[in-house]
């Protein structure tokens, strides 16, 4: 018990008087602040997740003063040893928070001085909480979007698995929800693929910008103190430190570009919810949810209701409300630091936490979905998905394609009226729309046809497909390896 056994309230008391007496910037203060002023200003209960990245940065930031002989090497061994206390301290629950020291950089420091005594003083030396909060942040932002990116790359898997699965399941393609042509459901999940791809090249693009260290840049002219900030980079593995001291402490650009990307990803994941939410209704019937991804309603004992899909849909909302307070709150600020900046982290976090919990939830749940195969062939089969292909069997003997398009249409209608599909029709009937048509119609016709016979690149053909999960499956290999990930997805 790191300070005495007193009761809380009192505890808060004389722990509250000490650190008052200790504000770090209390000098230019002829008053105190009010707690109702505190309590506004303070962010440690959001800013204390950055604690390691801070102690991080300030074990290099004493290495790089001492290497410069700013300070003494005896001064940065007690700084940081006093600073690795700190760490166990707050990691084994000891550290105590308190509003009256604002953030996370002020509870160190405060702590640090009751650990080391005066020399704590010297640690803030060529610093300002401004260059300080920003490498906090680069930090934490570099190390949760390789998490995010992981965690796509696991979906991927599981996608490509679950395309692999069921390889020669035939689902209706839709254009305006009206059914359109058949394709592979692997087809349709390798669509995912490839909007997911495009999420973790942003994210990858992003670690750039991410990566540049801003620390020394101090509040924002750059310090008087003769480090080398390339020092500094190089302990806390930034291949780039910035290079003007006052776009240092004022972009916010790179958590931007991620909540942009998080918003663009969270888009497609919100597309895949409506889609599951759409194929699990009694109407579709496409597939069924685990019984342990869904709820049941308090009343109406039938309902096994999409609340995953639906929550991660109703996420979306909140992270595009992210990006929009970010950009709102830059829009205006001059350079170079303002307050109103602390506000990024609320945002940040939540953005983060939405986006890797509900790839997490869908990594954990798509395994287990059950494909119900012959509804989606049979709803493949009626609808006229094979319109098309009527057209282009037609094009295809030489009739110019605007010309079978209006023929098919005529078709279409006249099997309208009998309550037929087009390949319900007899060779005579369909011979009334067009000479061309002979008996090997009824195979193009077919649903293996309307699949097969699409083999342009990128098109639905089996092979094509089989061919498109094999070289995703390389692509992701690459990718993994690139980031370290052992995952495969299997298990
Ligand atoms: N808690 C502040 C933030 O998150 C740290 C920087 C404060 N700088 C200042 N000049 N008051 O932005």
């Amino acid at each position: 018990m790191p300070y005495g056994c007193v009761s809380k309230k009192c505890w808060n008391l004389k722990y509250k008087e000490k650190n008052m007496a200790k504000k770090l910037w209390e000098g230019r203060f002829s008053e105190k602040t009010t707690e109702p002023v505190e309590a506004f200003s303070a962010s440690i209960e959001v800013d204390k997740r950055l604690y390691a990245y801070d102690i991080a940065g300030s074990i290099a930031h004493c290495k790089t003063l001492a290497q410069a002989a700013v300070i003494s090497d005896v001064d940065a061994d007690a700084l940081i040893q006093g600073l690795n206390q700190i760490k166990t301290e707050i990691e084994t629950g000891k550290f105590r928070f308190d509003e009256s020291l604002e953030d996370i950089h002020m509870h160190i420091e405060s702590r640090l001085f009751e650990i080391v005594g005066k020399v704590a003083q010297k640690l803030h030396t060529a610093r300002s909480r401004n260059d300080q909060v920003a490498l906090d942040v680069r930090m934490f932002l570099r190390d949760e979007t390789l998490n995010i990116i992981r965690r796509l790359v696991d979906l991927q898997y599981v996608l490509i698995h679950l395309a692999k699965a069921h390889e020669d399941v035939v689902l209706p393609g839709y254009t305006h929800m009206q059914r359109a042509q058949a394709v592979l459901f692997a087809h349709h999940l390798l669509a995912y693929y490839e909007m997911f791809i495009r999420d973790i090249g942003r994210f990858e693009g992003g670690l750039n910008r991410i990566n540049v260290m801003p620390l020394g840049s101090a509040a924002l002219a750059g310090t008087t103190f003769p480090i080398d900030r390339n020092y500094t980079a190089k302990l806390l593995d930034f291949p780039e430190v910035s290079a003007n001291s006052i776009d240092a402490v004022s972009d916010r650009d790179f958590i931007l570009e991620f909540l942009s990307a998080a918003s663009i990803c969270m888009m497609h994941l919100s597309r895949l919810s409506e889609e599951i939410i759409l194929w699990t209704t009694f109407e579709f019937g496409f597939i069924e949810l685990p019984d342990a991804f869904a709820t049941g309603s308090s009343i109406m004992p039938q309902k096994k209701n999409p609340d995953v899909a639906e929550l991660v849909r109703g996420k979306t909302g909140r992270v595009f409300g992210d990006l929009m307070a970010l950009l709102t709150m830059m829009k205006a600020l001059p350079l170079a630091y303002n307050r109103d900046m602390q506000e990024d982290k609320i945002l940040l976090f939540d953005t983060a936490d939405i986006l890797s919990a509900c790839i997490d939830m869908y990594v954990r749940m798509l395994p287990h979905l059950t494909i119900n195969k012959d509804t989606m062939e049979k709803a493949a089969t009626s609808g006229f998905l094979n319109a098309t292909d009527l057209a282009d069997y037609l094009a295809g003997k030489g009739m110019p394609f605007r010309e079978a398009h209006h023929c098919v249409g005529r078709a279409v209608r006249a099997a309208l009226q009998q309550k037929k599909e087009l390949h319900e029709l007899s060779l005579k009937e369909l011979q009334s729309f067009s000479a061309l048509i002979q008996e090997d119609v009824f195979d193009s016709l077919s649903l293996k046809q309307l699949i097969d016979r699409r083999t342009s690149f990128g098109g639905t053909a089996s092979k094509r497909v089989k061919a498109a999960s094999k070289k995703a499956e390389q692509q992701l290999g690459k990718i993994s390896k690139r980031f370290g990930i052992s995952t495969t997805g299997q298990g």
